[in-house]
């Protein structure tokens, strides 16, 4: 055999071991099961088996589908599922910033840089939005994107924050929270947890850095990533981003548990049953003005001009609900921190 053909022999032989090694441990995860700890949910203490293809509820690779029963859901199937937002689902706010109403159609918000809006406003939750972005010489309007969001649910408070970048490195975390007023650490780590004393607001990242999934029981699940304006989003759009900054900002999608029919905001609106979209599916992508409508004072205030539906202290009807920590190593103190 001459050298060259030995070594790619040896080559060969090593792919095929690793295949071999990948193939086994994928068969060697024994698939969790799940349940829901929710007394009206059809899963009630039912226990699901996850399917081969996502076996972990809280895998350890940032790739790797999740493990998922919808508690809310008529039926009572465990599904795989990503961690990330998706941009092109419901609910999702995105880019500069573009919506996916709850119908499914996607729509545009011009907002105005520095100023705060509802995105969602009802009995339960109220939900803001801080807006950066730049005007560059001649436009007439801002180029805007979702740097905050700031939620109120029954007497408590809780903000999300994309932090200043000059230049993006995503290996440095981006992201800041308040919970009640203080701010808080989630250790930087994949499946890294915290919660909040009272157990109602739990945030898992859901990769080392920059991303993370928000779950406020009974009332709404955020997925959230902390991206920079890139390079070619500038070049396509002329932006026209400065060299130094990046501007850092949200990515998000929400999925709400229980939103009343008066539900208001720009992307609460969407979800009223009676709600027409002004824009046909796929044909052409509604713009909503309305600032007037959705402006509020600050990030945490339900003062815009419909957010009259906003009640602080009410809560939903269930109450706070033990959340399954699994395997976790937590410690006390000025909130839970967990970690695997
Ligand atoms: C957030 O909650 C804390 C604790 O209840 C409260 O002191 C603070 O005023 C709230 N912040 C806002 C802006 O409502
Ligand atoms: C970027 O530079 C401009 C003008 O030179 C300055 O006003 C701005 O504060 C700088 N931004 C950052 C994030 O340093």
């Amino acid at each position: 055999m001459n050298p060259f053909g030995f070594q790619f022999a040896a080559i060969l032989l090593l792919l095929l071991n690793t295949v071999m090694v990948l193939e086994t441990q994928a068969a060697n995860v024994k698939p969790q099961r799940i349940t829901c700890y929710k007394r009206y949910s059809k899963c009630y203490l039912k226990y699901i088996t996850c399917p081969s293809e996502c076996p972990q509820i809280r895998p350890k690779d940032p790739y790797a589908k999740e493990c998922f029963l919808d508690c809310y859901s008529p039926k009572c199937e465990a599904v795989c599922r990503k961690r990330k937002p998706n941009c092109d689902g419901p609910g999702a706010a995105c880019y500069d910033p573009r919506f996916i109403g709850g119908d499914g159609i996607v729509f545009y918000f011009h907002g105005k840089k520095d100023e705060h809006f509802s995105l969602i406003s009802d009995v339960t939750v109220q939900i803001n939005a801080r807006f950066i972005g730049l005007r560059p010489a001649g436009r007439t309007r801002d180029f805007t994107w979702i740097q905050a969001l700031g939620l109120m649910f029954g007497s408590h408070n809780f903000t999300l924050e994309a932090t200043k970048a000059e230049n993006w490195n995503q290996e440095v975390d981006h992201l800041k929270c308040t919970y009640d007023g203080m701010s808080f650490r989630v250790p930087i780590g994949h499946s890294s947890v915290w919660s909040s004393p009272d157990r109602n607001l739990e945030l898992e990242r859901t990769s080392a850095t920059n991303s993370v999934r928000v779950t406020i029981q009974e009332i709404v699940e955020i997925s959230a990533n902390v991206v920079p304006v890139t390079e070619k989003e500038d070049a396509i759009h002329s932006y026209g981003i400065p060299k130094n900054d990046s501007f850092a900002h949200l990515e998000v999608q929400f999925r709400f548990f229980d939103l009343s029919p008066k539900v208001e905001g720009i992307l609460g609106r969407t979800y009223q049953p009676s709600f027409k979209n002004s824009a046909k599916a796929g044909v052409d992508m509604a713009v909503v003005g309305g600032d007037n409508k959705y402006k509020t004072s600050s990030l945490l205030s339900a003062d815009c001009n419909s957010c009259s539906v906003f009640t602080p202290g009410k809560m939903v009807a269930g109450r706070a609900l033990p959340m399954d920590f699994g395997s976790l190593d937590c410690t006390g103190g000025n909130g839970i921190v967990c970690k695997k």
